[in-house]
């Protein structure tokens, strides 16, 4: 007997509803992205993503049980993400997916944010089973986490400060590219030098795997405020090549690091910097002189989605794991 989860997220900018069967098959996976909304503001508004999400919400979870050709019906739970993220964006999706739990009587499920980009490479890969080092890079989260199994986890290393993309988003406003700035400053970078501007790598004399990207971020104001005093022609390809090479350096040396600590031989990428074509390629070459494999998400499985939030609530419906109608909104919430 088949397993149907209808998953929902909507804990930043992204509205997003899906179908998936037996945690691993995406039979709809509908987003509806604000990006347009909130580039004229150089990020997300809070305000004006909860706003959006309660406008989109129900026509996505329609559109999402109808590509799926599944009736609410046949839906065996509904898997929701509950934190962490902006407590209105995240309190859009967890109402709709409370209200749906109450009047349908089918249980509800409520999903860690990180466990969901961890688990799109169960979607990736059908046959892949934990455990296994993943690295998860977002918007607000750069995480080196043990994926001991479905649902245990332990971090291995984390940011202090800024998360990778959000250095990503920052350095991409102070050169003038806009938001989101990761998939612009992957494309400049394709056209630069990564080696025109030494940027600095943070690593910690305490042995940890934990990432600093403040520093750098401050690094690269400092270079273009120089070029502006001095009236030297700012170089945009060069500084997103190098600045990448930067961050991506220091995320391939501590993740590699991690599984080999760990004796793994798996790593996983996962959330929206997994998208990025240098981080990707450089963690594959140098991983496998280590004899060590690297799994990715399709791009579309790396940002924010509602496949999945299905695919973690199913492992978590198996396990028993089901939420009560009490569930609330936690944006801080911690994983493990
Ligand atoms: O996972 P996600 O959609 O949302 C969060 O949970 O935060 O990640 C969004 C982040 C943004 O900071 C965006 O700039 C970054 O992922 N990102 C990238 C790329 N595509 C998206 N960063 C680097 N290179 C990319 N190609
Ligand atoms: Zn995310």
């Amino acid at each position: 007997m088949d397993t149907l989860i209808l998953g929902i997220e909507s804990s930043c900018d992204e509205t997003s509803a899906s179908v998936v069967k037996n945690g691993r098959y995406i039979l709809s996976n509908v987003i509806s992205s604000q990006v347009d909304l909130h580039k004229k503001y150089g990020g997300v508004v809070p305000e004006i993503a909860s706003r959006k999400h309660v406008e989109l919400i129900m026509p996505v979870i329609n559109q999402a049980l109808e590509e799926a050709g599944t009736p609410l019906d046949a839906i065996d739970a509904i898997g929701v993400t509950y934190g962490p993220g902006l407590v209105g964006a995240l309190l859009v999706g967890l109402t709709a997916a409370k209200a749906i739990a109450y009047t349908t009587g089918k249980p509800l499920v409520g999903v860690h944010h990180i466990e969901g980009h961890i688990a799109a490479n169960y979607l990736q890969y059908p046959e892949l089973e934990p455990p296994f080092v993943c690295l998860v890079a977002s918007g607000g989260h750069s995480h080196i986490v043990q994926v001991e199994s479905y649902s245990k986890f332990e971090i291995l290393g984390q940011t202090r400060d800024d998360a990778a993309g959000e250095a990503f988003d920052k350095i991409s406003r102070a050169i003038g590219l806009g938001y989101p700035g990761g998939p612009l400053i992957d494309r400049y970078a394709a056209q630069g030098n990564s080696s025109a501007v030494r940027f600095p790598r943070v690593q910690f004399e305490d042995g940890s795997l934990d990432f600093s990207f403040s520093g750098l971020k401050t690094a690269v104001l400092n270079h273009l405020n120089r070029l502006a005093q001095t009236g030297e022609q700012v170089n945009i390809p060069d500084i997103a090549a190098s600045f990448q090479q930067a961050v991506v350096d220091v995320l391939v040396r501590n993740t590699i690091a991690a599984a080999k600590m760990k004796g793994m031989g798996k790593i996983a990428l996962a959330g929206g910097v997994a998208a990025n074509s240098q981080l990707r390629s450089q963690m594959k070459s140098q991983a496998q002189k280590h004899g060590i494999e690297v799994l990715y998400p399709a791009l579309v499985l790396c940002t924010d989605n509602a496949a999945m939030i299905g695919c973690a609530a199913y492992f978590e419906y198996e396990r028993g794991n089901i939420s009560g109608l009490d569930l609330n909104a936690v944006p801080g919430l911690k994983l493990g």
